[in-house]
């Protein structure tokens, strides 16, 4: 039984003021919820307050990045060490935006993956296609590569202590949604390759989805059997419509 995961990834949002407004409406929204594990993503600066607010709670708190490096000479990155020591449970690797702006390849990526993992954090690994890439029919393809290069590095072992998030490129911030069979399609896509490296490993594996997940349409995406929660990115940054995407999470246990 996969415990769903619904993670918030407020990207480069947020102040003191606005974090304090949405955290305090979160924790009323969502109160003892259960059947869900909840994260929320801030941009770096704050996560040691808000780890230290959230303490205890229901809500953990995860980073949107982290260095490949444990430490030295980097200037402007930050260690899977002192993202863990200041209260992180978890870290986005490899999202999109990254890959882009960052040019994170996926050697790279894997890089920052096996570093998180050492330094105690669970990964969410971000794999998914650009809009020319499902349009040429390499979604497949694309998805592959992306998760065969963590697969090498970390060992699929690795992955019983991780999280992976589809997010169809073409499909972030744009409104656009997979439909539920196309992400249930790439889902078990991926569930199946980790399968084929070790069965047990991918029966437990939790796969996300993310790419305009909003209050109407998590019910739907959330229903299939290989998807396991959400990465949210503008819905996050709303508390009405991130704990209403929550509840649908922990309902599809519940059901
Ligand atoms: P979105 O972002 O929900 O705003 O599409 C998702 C993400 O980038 O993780």
């Amino acid at each position: 039984m996969r415990t769903p995961l619904v993670a918030g990834n407020w990207k480069m949002n947020g102040s003191r003021d606005a974090n304090r407004a949405l955290l305090s409406a979160l924790k009323g929204s969502l109160g003892d919820i259960r059947g869900v594990d909840v994260a929320v993503c801030p941009p770096a600066v704050y996560l040691a307050e808000i780890a230290n607010d959230l303490s205890g709670g229901p809500i953990a708190v995860g980073a949107q990045d982290c260095s490949d490096q444990e430490k030295g000479a980097y200037t402007g990155e930050l260690a899977g060490s002192m993202l863990a020591e200041v209260g992180c449970r978890y870290v986005i690797v490899g999202h999109s935006e990254r890959r882009e702006r960052q040019n994170e390849d996926n050697a790279w990526v894997a890089a920052k993956f096996v570093a998180a993992q050492a330094a105690g954090l669970t990964p969410i690994l971000c794999v998914g296609e650009q809009k020319a890439d499902r349009e040429g029919g390499r979604t497949e393809t694309v998805v592959a590569e992306q998760l065969d290069a963590v697969l090498d590095a970390a060992g699929v072992e690795a992955f019983e202590r991780a999280v992976i998030a589809y997010e169809p490129v073409w499909a972030i911030g744009t409104g656009l949604t997979a439909t539920p069979e196309q992400a249930q399609e790439v889902h078990a896509f991926i569930r199946n390759r980790v399968a084929g490296r070790d069965p047990q490993v991918a029966a437990d594996l939790r796969i996300l989805y993310g790419g305009s997940m909003k209050a109407d349409n998590a019910a739907g995406l959330l229903a299939l059997e290989d998807i396991d929660g959400g990465l949210i990115g503008g819905a996050s940054l709303d508390a009405d419509a991130f704990s209403a995407i929550a509840r649908a999470a922990g309902e599809q246990v519940a059901a």
